[in-house]
């Protein structure tokens, strides 16, 4: 969400405090450089521990929220959304709540699994009729809804697997053409979260070159590729990533375990990161993985939040 989305939900108070933090950093900002945006994304979903969405929202640490994840598609009409066994009854009032405080909801689709593939224009199609029916507008007889009436804001492709034949691009196509509750000229948020190598995978690679990506958060915390992650290569492929898709936003993603080798200190992310990401004048704010770390650490999420 970009700063002047969303306002008319504020109270005055909030209001002046973000209207002085874009003014502030008009000011401090050259040119060409995003500089703070005050967005932070965070994952929920992955365990049972976190405590709920609305708890998540209500912290006031994050600006949009990313459940996860639906990990089985694109097999045979087959789907399976796994959230670490939440109360999925309680979910569909913690969505209009969040929404009600401003903080959109968004779903995301794949995963470190191994279920899913979107191997033909119609798995696309047939997937963009699932989500659509699922947990936005849609509403198919025999489509179970399992938010009820609550309409989520986004969806995001988290593909870590994936083969140079699948249709991400035509699933994408399919959901930019259409709007989140509130009507006509709000596309959805459509989002990707990547590995950090730049050039991507090719499946995902696909998807992005449609160009019609609002955002995508760049991991940089994960072990298993050296090359490009906190220790490494990462500035290049911020660089890279920024300039292939200008019209995208670029989200930086961090770690909050503080047990993972790749955590970056707060006094890291003030120093080091946040003024090398926000140079890019599509920068577009800070991921974390996950709410479950975020909620342990105590105050992370809310640091964070102030250097995005
Ligand atoms: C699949 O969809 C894409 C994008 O709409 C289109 O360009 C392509 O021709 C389609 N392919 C088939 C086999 O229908």
């Amino acid at each position: 969400m970009h700063p002047t989305m969303g306002l008319a939900r504020l109270r005055p108070a909030c209001l002046l405090a973000i209207l002085s933090i874009v003014a502030a950093s008009f000011l401090a900002a050259p040119a060409a450089a995003a500089g703070k945006t005050g967005q932070v994304t965070v994952f929920w979903g992955r365990n049972k521990d976190e405590g709920s969405l609305r708890e998540a929202c209500d912290s006031g640490r994050y600006t949009m929220v990313t459940m996860s994840f639906l990990d089985v598609f694109g097999r045979g009409n087959k789907y399976h959304l796994d959230l670490s066994g939440h109360d999925l009854t309680a979910i569909g009032a913690d969505i209009k709540h969040c929404q009600f405080i401003g903080v959109p909801v968004s779903i995301s689709i794949g995963g470190y699994g191994t279920g899913y593939s979107l191997p033909s224009n119609r798995s696309a199609l047939d997937l963009f009729d699932h989500l659509w029916n699922s947990y936005f507008g849609g509403s198919k007889p025999g489509v179970p809804r399992p938010f009820g009436d609550a309409w989520l804001d986004g969806v995001d492709l988290f593909l870590e697997h994936g083969t140079p034949a699948d249709r991400y691009d035509v699933l994408a196509l399919e959901l930019a053409k259409h709007n989140i509750r509130g009507g006509p000229g709000k596309p959805l948020h459509l989002t990707a979260t990547v590995r950090c190598a730049y050039p991507p995978a090719a499946h995902v690679g696909r998807a992005l070159a449609t160009g019609i990506f609002e955002r995508v958060h760049v991991r940089i915390y994960e072990g298993d590729d050296k090359a490009c992650n906190v220790y490494g290569a990462w500035q290049d492929a911020w660089d890279k990533w920024t300039a292939a898709y200008p019209a995208t936003r670029f989200y930086i993603g961090l770690t909050a375990d503080q047990n993972s080798y790749q955590w970056i200190h707060p006094k890291n992310v003030y120093y080091g990161v946040a003024p090398v990401v926000q140079k890019k004048d599509n920068y577009g704010g800070i991921m974390l993985w996950d709410r479950y770390f975020d909620k342990k650490s105590d105050d992370y999420g809310s640091l964070i939040k102030n250097y995005a």
